[in-house]
């Protein structure tokens, strides 16, 4: 191994053009690939901005040559050499140093390495545990380190623009009390103060509440949470938002600034135009249309409501649900009529995870006649009610649900996003947000037997259906709002309530009590006591927006270090086991070994 013998980087692996070609240059990076022609070597030298072919000529210099033939992939080099125009047919148009190549006249071999547990090219599909195992050589792939890149330069943009619009950045504890966001608390005990713990925070909303009070006007924060939750792709345990809050707002003037927020962002990394103000959709429409309230509405195939029309028809399933209660919503699949006995089962199978009993389907034949099995159930008035409701035209394949209102829903949208992947209805080259507002305050809980916050016990009710809070919890609407991109929920956010008498009203309504309220919220009810302003603010989840801008499906894509589905890190395996000692100073007294 050698030193850089004073050699100094000239240009990165990604700034060579024909215009340099004559230049004696100095790079250094990575063996990516390494081809030999004809007694010529040719390396592909790869650093985190690119690639740039380097040659060795026995002609040009005979040692350093005989030397490149130990070279191995992913050894690290620094190459001192010459410019030089590719020969006619060979420029590589794909590559931004396609035009030229470095003819090296002094090679240094600063590192070698053992070969790499998986090849780092581009293509190779490999086992996520593994790329996370090594996840500093799967970061070494152009596609990752394109993605951390985007990240460093969406987090400048946000920002810069925040930093205009007169928001002061700053900082909030990790090691806090519980903040409560609806998940789980990852605790850490204190070994000064045996038997308390920290809770790491879901979100740093109390704080930035506080920072209110605290007369500082605009905050923001990008800011790691924490959540133990079920993971999926799009969470993580740990996650970073980008947290705002601001004072003597409305909801108005944070769709505004946010907008703004969001278009410089898009502008920085892709340079996309988006065109605000975004449509907006109050929860009540979002769950009629689209059985959700995250609407990916970049496509129709919208839910249709028919629990009226068969109220009284002889399907017993349908006539039943709705005497219930229930609800019976249909999909028109446009065009689907020839989709196979095999296709209707799997979608059967399908709504079946999300609590459907059944599918029934019906397709549409010549002059609008019904394949069925339940086309017998229903009256010619019956059926062409409910082929009117659903635009049903010749070719179009129709399905039911029915259930309780949220089995209804949640199948019909799942059912709905499956049909627009398997149909090619998702244009995957836009970006459609829509603000979902006017969200339920509160939801009952069956397990708790008592409402819960739907989005958390800080969020104001709407003015006009305060008088419902104890009444009928449950009619509430909140000011509470998300912002959806190609249904995904990117952020969300509320109004916040403040005054102390509406907090405890709130309080009183989630059934915590005067003493439990007191003993976890006392510092906010004070200060909800000493002049708080009305304010309210958003959070944004900035793994989620660089999954969708870097047009990945999964969030562990644009996290550098990010952990398995069962929260493990399989590079430092954390997490580990704690050595008794430990444990002892923390007066915990395990049972486990
Ligand atoms: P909320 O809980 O809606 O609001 O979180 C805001 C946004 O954070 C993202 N997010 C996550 N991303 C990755 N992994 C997770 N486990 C995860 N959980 C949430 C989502 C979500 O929209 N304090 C409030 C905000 C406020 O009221 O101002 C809050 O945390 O994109
Ligand atoms: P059955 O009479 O149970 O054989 O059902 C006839 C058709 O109705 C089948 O295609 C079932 O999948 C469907 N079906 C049964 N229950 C429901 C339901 N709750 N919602 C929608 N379709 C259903």
């Amino acid at each position: 191994m050698e030193s850089m013998g004073g050699l100094k980087r000239s240009h990165t692996c990604n700034d060579l053009r024909a215009p340099n070609v004559g230049e004696e240059v100095t790079l250094m990076g990575w063996v990516m690939r390494r081809r030999d022609h004809g007694g010529v070597i040719f390396i592909d030298l790869r650093d985190r901005w690119g690639l740039t072919q380097v040659v060795f000529n026995p002609v040009f210099n005979e040692e350093v040559h005989e030397k490149a033939h130990s070279l191995r992939s992913e050894w690290v080099l620094a190459v001192r050499g010459k410019v030089e125009k590719r020969p006619e047919g060979m420029t590589n148009p794909n590559l931004t140093t396609g035009e030229i190549e470095v003819m090296v006249d002094e090679l240094r071999i600063l590192n070698t390495s053992l070969t790499p547990p998986f090849p780092l090219d581009e293509e190779s599909e490999i086992s996520d545990n593994l790329r996370l195992k090594y996840r500093y050589l799967d970061l070494r792939r152009l596609d990752m380190a394109a993605n951390l890149i985007m990240r460093h330069e969406a987090c400048q943009a946000i920002r810069a623009h925040l930093n205009t619009q007169n928001f002061l950045e700053v900082e909030t504890p990790i090691l806090t009390r519980s903040t409560p966001e609806g998940a789980r608390d990852y605790l850490v005990p204190s070994r000064v103060n045996p038997g308390r713990f920290y809770a790491l925070p879901q979100s740093p909303q109390l704080f930035k509440q506080l920072l209110m009070v605290a007369g500082m006007d605009r905050y923001y924060q990008i800011v790691k949470c924490f959540r133990d939750e079920d993971l999926r792709a799009d969470r993580q345990p740990e996650f970073t938002q980008i947290d705002m809050e601001l004072s003597f707002v409305e909801e108005e003037d944070i769709y505004g600034i946010t907008e703004g927020m969001i278009a410089s962002l898009f502008k920085a990394t892709r340079g996309i135009d988006l065109q605000p103000p975004f449509p907006r959709m109050t929860y009540a429409e979002a769950t009629d249309r689209f059985g959700t309230d995250r609407p990916d509405i970049r496509f129709a195939l919208e839910l249709v409501s028919l629990t009226d029309i068969v109220r009284d028809c002889g399907f017993k399933v349908f006539q039943t649900v709705a005497a219930k209660g229930g609800m019976v919503k249909s999909l028109n699949a446009k065009g689907c009529a020839d989709f196979s006995r095999k296709d209707l089962d799997d979608l059967t199978e399908y709504v079946g995870q999300f609590g459907a009993k059944g599918l029934a389907w019906v397709k549409v034949k010549q002059g609008g006649e019904w394949q069925s099995p339940i086309a017998k159930f229903f009256t010619d008035a019956e059926r062409s009610n409910m082929a009117t409701t659903l635009g049903a035209e010749e070719g179009d394949l129709l399905f039911f649900v029915a259930d309780q209102p949220t089995i209804v829903q949640q199948s019909l949208a799942e059912l709905r996003l499956e049909l627009g992947r398997r149909l090619g209805l998702v244009d995957k080259s836009t970006f459609q947000f829509v603000w979902v507002t006017d969200f339920p305050l509160l939801e009952y809980d069956n397990d708790e037997k008592r409402h819960v916050a739907v989005h958390h016990p800080f969020t104001a009710a709407k003015e006009e259906d305060i008088g419902l809070l104890l009444s009928e919890p449950g009619k509430v609407r909140s000011r509470a709002y998300d912002l959806v991109l190609n249904g995904i929920e990117i952020g969300g956010g509320s109004i916040r309530i403040h005054q102390k008498d509406m907090q405890e009203r709130m309080f009183t309504a989630l059934s915590i009590s005067p003493a439990e309220a007191k003993e976890k919220f006392d510092f906010l009810l004070k200060a909800l006591e000493l002049g708080a302003p009305p304010h309210g603010g958003i959070a944004f989840g900035l793994d989620r927006l660089m999954m969708i801008l870097a047009g990945k499906d999964s969030i562990r894509d644009v996290i550098a270090f990010p952990k398995t589905q069962k929260a493990t890190c399989p590079l430092t395996e954390a997490p580990a086991k704690a050595e008794r000692k430990q444990l002892t100073e923390l007066s915990l007294r395990p049972d486990w070994d």
